[in-house]
């Protein structure tokens, strides 16, 4: 006999409390706007196979192959040699030098960033995160009881980083440097002098630079070359996945690639050790990452154009509405533009008005880690142009009402 009536429920850990994911968070109160019969335009994930865009077909017949070939065991942990061997001469081939025995295939870009951060940084330890930042960042760290420290990105520099407020904020516990370029939320890519400013930063003060560069294919003008480029021997880890490039998101197939500096050989050694403790990422994604990296990738222009195209409907609209302002992103999918909220309101308030009132569901700055007066909210854009521009009639007669009253 179980005393289920009696007994309080199971209490849960601490920790929960201090997670948060804004990107998806947002959708209960959608659904629930939904269930009340509004059409909702999920503007809130960046996941370009939900708007249209396919997965390439060598690829799928890659993992279909994989399938039938029974590549369906444990893989090892590290991931199998053809995919480590691909990502290995993807980097050297784009300048910055990697051998397969440094690269690690993890469940996206996500479980890399995981996996290095648990290896680096103990509790009560501190990181360097963006702000606005992509909030898998914060809720790593809030999980290993570590501490995320803001360093500003400018939106009247173009979103570049505030580097005398980065430098302000480094203290004995700080042990990384997370830069993610090209950005998500913002859509910038810094430029090289910004780029070797943060490298010399991080050298400066024996930090580990975790590069997230999930969005590096996606330049609008082209691929954005590594970090690891401008100097090979710093201690850079690299990350990246099929998800945003490949158009495969739902795969949950990335890499990570750690740096030649024998200063990072210890951190190599302690995520070989938890990387061995999930067993392997997902085996049969595995055999899609060679044909991707060395296959035909004459879908990446066209994706570029179609994304560069819907910047530039976005800008237009965004700064033509009264009151609201927005920095033109150079890559991905995501614009940041500002609202000027009355005094009191919140971004989060704008952004749950403009839900009920229109159904286009965005995130609010402040769940990417921005002052929620400061009126900041994220956009993807990656639905097709007609849709978007009925989107921003919405949001554009939404607005104008919201700032009268
Ligand atoms: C900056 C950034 N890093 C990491 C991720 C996670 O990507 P993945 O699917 O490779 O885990 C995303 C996804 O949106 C992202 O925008």
């Amino acid at each position: 006999m179980t005393s289920a009536r009696t007994q309080p429920a199971i209490p849960i850990a601490a920790r929960v409390h201090r997670f948060t994911y804004a990107i998806r968070n947002v959708v209960a109160e959608a659904q629930r706007v939904e269930a009340a019969g509004t059409r909702v335009r999920y503007l809130n994930i960046g996941d370009p196979v939900a708007f249209g865009f396919k997965t390439p077909p060598h690829l799928v017949a890659a993992v279909d192959r994989a399938l039938r070939d029974g590549h369906n065991n444990y893989g090892p942990s590290a991931g199998i040699p053809a995919a480590r061997e691909a990502v290995a001469a993807e980097y050297t081939a784009n300048g910055f030098p990697m051998t397969a025995d440094r690269v690690f295939i993890t469940a996206g870009t996500s479980e890399g960033i995981e996996l290095t951060l648990s290896a680096v940084v103990d509790e009560g330890g501190e990181v360097l995160v963006p702000m606005p930042t992509y909030p898998l960042y914060t809720a790593v760290l809030a999980k290993l009881d570590a501490k995320a420290k803001y360093y500003r990105l400018d939106p009247s520099r173009g979103w570049m980083p505030d580097l005398d407020h980065l430098k302000s904020l480094v203290t004995p516990a700080t042990r990384a440097l997370v830069v993610i370029d090209p950005n998500n939320p913002t859509g910038a890519v810094y430029s090289t002098e910004t780029r070797r400013a943060l490298l010399a930063f991080a050298d400066e003060h024996g930090l580990l630079i975790l590069a997230d560069e999930v969005y590096g294919d996606l330049g609008f003008e082209g691929a954005i070359e590594p970090y690891g480029r401008l100097d090979p021997d710093a201690a850079i880890i690299s990350f990246s996945s099929l998800s945003k490039a490949y158009l495969a998101p739902g795969w949950r197939t990335g890499w990570m690639a750690v740096g030649r500096s024998p200063r990072l050989d210890d951190v190599l050694a302690a995520v070989r050790k938890l990387a061995d403790g999930r067993l392997c990422s997902t085996v049969p994604m595995q055999y899609a990452i060679a044909p991707a990296l060395t296959g035909d990738r004459s879908h990446q222009p066209a994706f570029r154009n179609a994304l560069k195209a819907r910047a530039e409907l976005t800008i237009g609209r965004l700064c033509a509405m009264p009151g609201v302002t927005c920095v033109a992103p150079t890559a991905a999918f995501y614009a940041m533009p500002r609202v000027a909220l009355p005094p009191g309101r919140t971004d989060e308030h704008y952004v749950k008005a403009l839900l009920h009132a229109t159904g286009v569901l965005c995130v609010h700055g402040s769940g990417f880690g921005l002052p929620a007066e400061e009126g900041f909210l994220r956009i993807v854009f990656l639905a097709p142009l007609e849709e978007l521009t009925e989107i921003y009639d919405l949001m554009e007669q939404f607005t104008a009402q919201y700032l009268s009253c």
